[in-house]
């Protein structure tokens, strides 16, 4: 069992110096803002519980999967690495979720509004940062950034079209949130089963047209779900996508086909905004029994990065 909320168990030194590349290249995108994380700085934390449906018994051991229930803490965020930077300014948001599990770990799953990624390889998100990096400096706009980086990295195209066609969302409670790799479940035979999960609201999804968007105050995301969860829960529901023989494992840049199985295997109830829990990291490579990492090298090379990322900035604090 891996567990995530102990800082104690992140890796710091392994694969360092690749993970290190990257988290300064993310620095330089908007500098340091010490004690925060390096992308998707600004944040905000909910208290919730888990409610699996036991659907997913039959495909996986996973204990938060099973019949009980487990509390949750979620963490929803802007993607920017500027914790200054106004909701609207940010387009993709982010969904943390930390299970905790019987046995006293935890588990993760992070998702973003976005069905893919826009990078294949370690590698190759270090040199995309760069070239947005450079782009920035040399002031290209929004737009033009876009087609510098697909023009040199056709690998994002179907990222930055996803990108370029999401709306400001009317709230963290109205986007449908995915978690773009695939996972492994592994039954109770021993069987392993390609799968991806997505959190699906179960308000439906809204948008915001531009021009309300812009008469929004700057935290208007973070008001609106504290707002909200006073009146009633939030609440999501996880699904997961069975792949078929031939779906892509290690390319978090493709999609699979649309017509994949789907089943809703339980729903996430969320209750009241808290403080960050201290040392909160929201690993998404912190799998456990019966979940097992699939080969895409970009989850794999997550946990380092996020470790570097939370290393500097439980440094700072
Ligand atoms: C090479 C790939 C990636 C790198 C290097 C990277 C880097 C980072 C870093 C450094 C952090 C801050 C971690 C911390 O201090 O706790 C972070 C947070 C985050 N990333 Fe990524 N990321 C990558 C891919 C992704 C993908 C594919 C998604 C969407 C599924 C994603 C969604 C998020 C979210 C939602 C957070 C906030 C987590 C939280 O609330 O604690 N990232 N990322």
């Amino acid at each position: 069992m891996r567990d995530s909320s102990s800082p104690g168990s992140m890796p710091a030194a392994e694969n360092n110096g690749l993970a290190a590349e990257a988290v300064d290249a993310i620095e330089g995108l908007s500098g340091v803002h010490p004690g925060y994380r390096r992308a998707h700085a600004r944040g905000i934390c909910c208290r919730a519980v888990f409610r699996p449906n036991g659907l997913a018994a039959a495909f996986t051991t996973a204990a938060h999967l099973q019949e009980q229930e487990s509390a949750a803490v979620v963490r929803f965020s802007g993607s920017s690495t500027d914790p200054a930077l106004a909701d609207l300014l940010s387009p993709a948001k982010g969904i943390a979720v930390q299970f905790s599990l019987p046995d006293g770990g935890t588990t993760s799953l992070v998702g973003a509004t976005l069905p893919v990624f826009f990078a294949r390889t370690p590698e190759s998100f270090i040199d995309i940062v760069r070239t947005a990096h450079k782009a920035r400096e040399g002031n290209l706009g929004p737009l033009e950034l876009i087609k510098e980086i697909t023009t040199h990295f056709s690998e994002s195209k179907e990222s930055f079209l996803s990108l370029n066609k999401l709306k400001p969302p009317a709230s963290y409670a109205e986007s449908h949130y995915y978690c773009i790799h695939v996972y492994i479940f592994v039954d109770a035979q021993g069987k392993k089963h390609p799968v991806k999960f997505e959190w699906v609201p179960d308000a439906g999804v809204r948008n915001l047209s531009l021009t309300d968007a812009r008469q929004q105050p700057d935290r208007y995301l973070e008001d609106e779900l504290e707002l909200r969860l006073k009146a009633e829960p939030v609440v999501f529901q996880l699904n997961v996508i069975f792949g078929k023989d031939g779906d892509p494992t290690s390319d978090p840049t493709k999609a699979w086909p649309e017509d994949r199985r789907q089943i809703e295997i339980g729903r996430l109830y969320l209750t009241e905004v808290i403080t960050e829990p201290e040392e909160l990291l929201m690993d998404p490579a912190a799998v456990t029994e019966g979940i097992e990492l699939s080969d895409d090298p970009i989850l794999h090379f997550r946990r380092t990065a996020y470790g570097e990322s939370f290393h500097r900035r439980r440094g700072e604090q």
